[in-house]
């Protein structure tokens, strides 16, 4: 009798362990969340309040996502619906933990503005960063460089020396060595106030201030003035590149103490990579409490990465409870999402692409030299001509899930956007020159059958001609080839087969 009470304890016990979210789990710890950010789920079993809002296009209207169900996967389906035929930016990730720790467009810092008007950052896609959690479609944040989020006003975040926790969700394949692709605790103020006044997550490879083995990307901890992989300011060998398509990143700090920790949030457990002594000058810590997402406590904006989830918690969590969460995760079953749609851009194939705007169907995208333009262009021009406006579609160069378009006259020449302009330019190899020559097909804004060409590191953006000129483009901002009028039908594209 005995025995059978205890069995049935166990297994109500592990049943409700089972339903419960990181967060909650962060509470039986004793340590609990006070912030948690997710555009993918719920991180309470009970919450079902909003997790993110978009705000589309086509008429400035915002709407929030909520998930599915309590503790859920995030209603990916109502953002498609809402954001049908226009493009749609995340605005504001919200606090599922009620301490109203929502992030917005981070405002200017000492480092830098942003684009948009005031110098706040950019917004993301929200469509840059699909995946599937247990076949369920949600999307990420993918941030590029002049994109970021922050909160300055935070209730129950870490200040002084006190002690807090954190981790994030990754994409183990999108980050760079810009400054810094961050998540966690920053200064109020959005400058550099001086060593110790950050305590975030990093993920990326600059070498600048420390570095693990390998030749990166890491997790190390942004404290200001460093990027630390350990006490040692420069190389701690224990810190590993990370190598996962998905990946468990985790921060921690209390008094004369803190750590690093990680692991493929797809499958096993986390190792700890660092754990010990504060770097000199770091001890006591000066945290502020501001959040940041996506750039540096002085608003630095060059780096890029995808968040899909994170928090922050009060107090130092224990190894085992962070194992749960890492559990937790796991069970979670991230898996990619197809990054294309709509009529395919097959790879090896000759195509041109014919613009669909009303007045300009007679033009298409051609290089001339290294500028591409939109040339006016038919299969009775001279066979230069036309060979100017044939492309090879190619696995795409920075990202294989999307397409390069390599010149059909100019061999081993590709597009690729420079300064949001379109060029042909030769593949030299570099990550840089990849990613900017990776771009996505989608059904086209405009109608059903056509494509519309989103740039795999900048998915607010797309192919559009504006002036004869071919650009990479927003639906509205700053450049003037950003203009909202006629922006569908200038990145509407007719993809055909090439005309040389
Ligand atoms: C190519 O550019 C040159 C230099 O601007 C210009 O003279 C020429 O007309 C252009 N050719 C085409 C086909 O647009």
């Amino acid at each position: 009798m005995a025995s059978r009470i205890t069995r049935t304890v166990g297994i109500l016990a592990t049943a409700s362990l089972a339903a419960a979210g990181p967060c909650d789990i962060y509470a039986s710890g004793n340590t609990p969340c006070v912030a948690a950010h997710s555009t993918t789920r719920a991180l309470y079993s009970a919450f079902s309040g909003a997790l993110y809002q978009v705000t589309r296009g086509s008429d400035g209207a915002t709407t929030n996502i909520a998930p599915l169900s309590a503790g859920g996967v995030a209603n990916a389906g109502a953002q498609d619906t809402f954001c049908a035929a226009t493009t749609c930016l995340i605005t504001k990730i919200y606090d599922q933990s009620g301490r109203g720790n929502t992030l917005s467009p981070a405002p200017p810092g000492g480092a830098a503005k942003g684009p948009q008007s005031g110098g706040v950052d950019n917004s993301a896609s929200a469509i840059g960063a699909p995946v599937t959690l247990n076949s369920q479609k949600a999307y990420g944040v993918f941030i590029s460089p002049g994109t970021g989020y922050r909160n300055d006003a935070t209730s129950g975040i870490a200040t002084g020396d006190a002690a807090e926790g954190m981790y994030a969700v990754l994409d183990g394949t999108h980050y760079n060595s810009g400054c810094c692709f961050d998540y966690g605790n920053a200064e109020t103020s959005n400058t550099d106030t001086g060593s110790g006044a950050m305590e975030a997550i990093y993920f990326g490879d600059s070498t600048y201030w420390g570095s693990g083995s390998g030749s990166g990307p890491w997790i190390m901890a942004d404290l200001e003035n460093g990027l630390f992989s350990g006490s040692n300011p420069k190389e701690n060998s224990a810190d590993p590149s990370i190598s996962s398509r998905f990946v468990t990143a985790i921060v921690k700090g209390e008094p004369t103490q803190w750590a690093i920790r990680g692991g493929n949030a797809d499958s096993g457990a986390l190792s700890t990579y660092y754990s010990g002594a504060r770097p000199s000058r770091y001890n006591p810590m000066h945290k502020q409490g501001a959040i940041i997402l996506g750039i540096g406590g002085d608003n630095s904006i060059s780096a890029q990465g995808t968040f899909y989830e994170g928090v922050m918690t009060s107090g130092y969590p224990s190894d085992a409870t962070e194992n749960s969460v890492q559990a937790n995760i796991v069970a979670a079953k991230y898996a990619a999402g197809p990054l294309q749609s709509g009529p395919a851009l097959t790879v090896g194939s000759s195509i041109s692409l014919r613009a669909t705007t009303p007045g300009y169907t007679d033009r298409y995208i051609a290089h001339n030299g290294t500028a591409i333009d939109s040339d006016i262009i038919s299969s009775s021009s001279s066979a230069a001509l036309r060979e100017s406006a044939s492309w090879i579609a190619r696995t795409g160069l920075g990202n294989s899930n999307c397409v390069s378009f390599e010149s059909k006259d100019v061999a081993g020449s590709y597009i690729r956007h420079y300064n949001f302009a379109l060029e042909l330019v030769a593949n030299d190899g570099t990550q840089q020159m990849h990613e900017d020559a990776t771009f996505c097909g989608q059904t086209g804004l405009a109608g059903s059958g056509t494509t519309s060409i989103r740039a795999w590191g900048y998915p607010t953006r797309f192919f559009r001609h504006y002036f004869d000129v071919a650009y990479i483009a927003t639906n509205g901002g700053p450049e003037a080839f950003d203009a909202t009028a006629s922006y569908n039908n200038d990145i509407t594209w007719q993809v055909r087969t090439s005309l040389g």
